[in-house]
Parts: C-alpha cells; structure tokens; sequence
C-alpha cells in the first residue's frame, strides 16, 4: 500500500459498484482480509448479502454515484460511519454501446454521469475522510478498451479515457501530498456487464481473478494496473501504430457499412 501504511494494517475502504462483478469480488477479498469496508451500489440487496460474511465490519450504504444530491447525503452518512478512508476503489460502471452511429447524447450522457460523473463525485465525497488517513489512496476502474477506438464503444470508451485523464490531472495536483491515485484498466471479465455481448471476449477472466490483480497490483504500489497482460501489451502496440489498428482490425470489427441518409 501506500508510503507507511502496509497492506496488513487494516483498513477503512469505500467500494462503489460493490454488489456485482469486480466490486462485489474486491468487497469479498477486502473483508476476508480483515478490513473495514463500505461497500456501494444503487440496489440494496446484495451489498446485504455480501455484509453477513462480516456485519461488524461492513456497512451498506446504497448511492447513485452519478447524482449530485445521492452522492451529498452519502457524503454526510459516510461521515457518520468512519472518520477516515484510507483507500477508496471507485468500480461503479455501466455500458452502452451505440449501434449504427446514432450519437443518442442520453445515452452518452447515462454513461458519462455512471462512469465519468460516479468518479468525480466520488473522489469529491471521499476526499474529506482520505485526508484524515496516513497514506490515502483513490482507485478508479477504466478499461483497457481507452487504448484504442473500439467501434460501437463511442461513449463507453470515451468516458473510462475520461477518467484515465482525470485521474492523470489529480494525480500532477497532489503531487505534494501524500494521495496516491491508481487507474485500474481490465480487459474482459465475465460479470452482468459482459454478459449481454454478442462477440468474442478474448481472454476472459472471472471477477476472482480481477479482485485478485488489483489487489497485487495495489500492494505493489503501482499506478496504473493493466491486465491481463495478453491483451494489454497488444492494444498499447497498437495504440502506437494506429494504421494498423484503422486499416486492418477495425474494418473487421465494425458493423457499419453505409451512414444513414438524411
Ligand atoms: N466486465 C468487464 O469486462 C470490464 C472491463 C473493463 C472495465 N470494467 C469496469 O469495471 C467496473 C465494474 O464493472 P463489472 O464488470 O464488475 O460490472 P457489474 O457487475 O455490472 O458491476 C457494476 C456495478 O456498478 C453498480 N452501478 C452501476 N451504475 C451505478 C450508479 N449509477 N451508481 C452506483 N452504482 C452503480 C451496479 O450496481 P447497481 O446497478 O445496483 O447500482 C453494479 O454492481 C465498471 O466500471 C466497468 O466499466 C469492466
């Protein structure tokens, strides 16, 4: 972990998009492990599933990261539960792809409040409580899909680029205090998210094994925890020869063959 606390202290952690996938997975190790742990989502059920592994140890609070006033009463209750946070892991995602070019703004702007706003907010909320911890440290969920312009990933890929800029910009302003920010980007992993895609996931990992790589990667002290490495260390050759990318994948990749008319 961060400069003098070691990853065996425990710890007071906020998850959000905890109820599901690689949240509910890291809410699980987290708790195993011993830590003191908020875990977040929009439905309460699970999150309360997850807290009778530990109920002296986990609270529930259910927010809606993408709204304002959600993430304000949240603000106010996650002062009530702990006086400090000394790692947050901001994991709350959706997506929504846009078929057949139609640039529906609602729809990017559902993805943008979840994925992009859900960060802002929650650094916004957490940042107080952080403050209070020897060595905070704030982690956002991206995707490896920021690498390159998947196609029909318009709004999904450009709101994780978004917070993968975000975090760079928070990261040059703290860099005279002790905040540690970390940009977490998987690939594939087989959670209610992916489960509605009708292509091929290369590599698929289960949330077990995500939970897994960044908490490794967390305990190493890295910043930016890309896996699985097969699929990451291709899309950033890529990303450096974007002919290749443009000419020969993606024209195998999209499903466009004329733009609408009128
Ligand atoms: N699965 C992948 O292949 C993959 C790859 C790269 C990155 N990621 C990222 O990893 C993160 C976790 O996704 P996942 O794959 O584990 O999917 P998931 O199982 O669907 O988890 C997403 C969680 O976020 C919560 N959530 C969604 N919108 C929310 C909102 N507005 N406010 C609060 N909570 C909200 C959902 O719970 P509620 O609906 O109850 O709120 C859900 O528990 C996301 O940021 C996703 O973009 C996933």
């Amino acid at each position: 972990m961060a400069d003098s606390v070691q990853w065996t202290d425990k710890l007071s952690i906020w998850i959000t998009g905890a109820g599901s996938g690689i949240g509910a997975a890291l809410a699980r190790q987290l708790i195993a492990e011993g830590h003191f742990v908020i875990i977040s989502g929009r439905t309460r059920a699970p999150l309360l599933t997850i807290q009778q592994s530990a109920p002296k140890r986990v609270r529930v609070l259910d927010c809606d990261v993408g709204d304002d006033r959600s993430m304000a009463a949240s603000g106010e209750l996650l002062g009530e539960v702990t006086d400090q946070l000394d790692l947050v892991i901001a994991c709350a995602g959706t997506c929504e792809y846009d078929d057949g070019l139609t640039l529906d703004s609602a729809s990017y702007r559902r993805v943008f409040d979840t994925n992009f706003f859900g960060v802002v907010n929650t650094l916004r909320v957490a940042l107080p409580l952080l403050a209070s911890s020897r060595a905070p440290v704030f982690v956002a969920v991206g995707s490896l899909s920021s690498l390159v312009g998947f196609p029909r990933a318009e709004a999904y890929g450009a709101s994780k680029a978004a917070v993968d800029y975000f975090l760079q910009s928070v990261r040059a302003d703290t860099s005279l205090v002790p905040l540690r920010t970390v940009l977490v980007r998987p690939g594939f992993i087989d959670t209610p998210l992916t489960r509605a895609n009708d292509f091929e996931m290369p590599f698929l990992m289960n949330p077990e094994q995500a939970a897994r790589r960044i908490l490794r990667g967390l305990e190493k002290k890295k910043s930016i925890i890309d896996f699985p490495r097969r699929l990451s260390w291709p899309l950033r050759l890529l990303r450096c020869c974007s002919p290749v990318w443009f000419r020969l994948i993606a024209p195998r990749l999209t499903r466009i063959r004329h733009l609408r008319r009128g």
